[in-house]
């Protein structure tokens, strides 16, 4: 297959696993390319895109925009804090105003789950969800599952731990699709009120001692606890959590096996990880940032390679 089985990217869950093999074949290209002097290729000279963002991002945005610029694209950036969306302008007349000057893609980050399907139902352009609300976000997802096959050769049949807030993080629901689909093995641990009923539905498991999952796991990717998205408090006191949920040297150092670390990002450090447990050589969080360029790179030629 040379080319992707869909015209937008909204979600993993649309996704086959001969979509991500292609994204990643196509990444391992672009991280060759970027890590040469010149850094730039000229694939998307002819491509214009709209990196609209409703919400903060450091990593997410950044890695889009660097994407698209070491393909040549010509890039826009929208940010919804300085717009007009603040004099009450949809968002559907605000993407319409942005392809009317000749926009061929827009990559979106947006509070609301679903927005970038909605959207993808009422404008004419590809749409690149880069997070919605607490639904998917599918770059980080195959990124991080990039990042484990360079660290460990490959996805399927290890067993990944995704650990913290399960309930509000498009996170651990984009990795739970593209870890499944890969044949990865799939266990979730928090406390109780931040897990999703019926998440084994998904085909994981729910353990909520900590240590029994990284002792099962090869690798455990940590959760930010996210307070922009609690309503109510869903665990005692901040401390209580870092004493049940979060990792540090002493636990891994304790345990049968080393194992790999991920997150995200932005850490809260010394709340769901240590310091030194973030920046030890167990640590693969700043390869995880380093491989968002790639992937995006892949995702974005392989989009625009439908849309030429
Ligand atoms: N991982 C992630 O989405 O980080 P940002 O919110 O900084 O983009």
């Amino acid at each position: 297959m040379s080319e992707l089985s869909v015209k937008h990217l909204l979600g993993i869950k649309y996704l086959k696993e001969s979509d991500i093999q292609l994204i990643f074949e196509t990444a391992d290209h672009f991280k060759e390319v970027i890590n040469r002097s010149i850094k730039k290729v000229p694939s998307l000279r002819d491509i214009t895109i709209a990196n609209i963002f409703f919400e903060n991002s450091t990593r997410t945005k950044l890695s889009f925009e660097l994407a698209e610029k070491r393909l040549s694209a010509d890039v826009i950036n929208f940010s919804s804090a300085q717009s007009s969306v603040k004099k009450g302008e949809t968002l559907i007349d605000t993407v319409n105003n942005i392809l009317a000057m000749k926009v061929d893609m827009v990559v979106m980050r947006h509070p609301n789950p679903g927005a970038g399907i909605f959207l993808s139902k009422h404008v004419n352009a590809s749409i690149v969800n880069a997070g919605d609300g607490a639904h998917e976000h599918p770059t980080q997802a195959l990124l991080d599952s990039y990042s484990i096959r360079e660290r460990l050769g490959d996805v399927a049949g290890k067993n990944v731990v995704i650990v913290g807030d399960i309930l509000h993080s498009r996170v651990a629901l984009s990795n739970i699709f593209a870890l499944k689909l890969q044949g990865a093995n799939v266990k979730v641990c928090g406390p109780k009120t931040l897990l999703p009923k019926h998440i084994e539905s998904l085909g994981v498991e729910v353990e909520t001692d900590l240590r029994k999952a990284l002792n099962w796991c090869d690798v455990v990717n940590m959760l930010r606890i996210q307070n922009e998205r609690l309503d109510i408090s869903y665990f005692p006191t901040t401390r209580e959590y870092t004493q049940q949920f979060g990792v540090n040297k002493a636990l891994l150092e304790s345990l049968d096996k080393e194992i790999v670390i991920m997150h995200p990002g932005p850490i809260n450090r010394g709340v769901e990880i240590t310091s030194d447990v973030a920046d030890s050589k167990q640590s693969i969080i700043l390869n995880q940032v380093e491989n968002g360029v790639a992937i995006r790179m892949a995702v974005i030629y392989l989009l625009a390679s439908k849309i030429k």
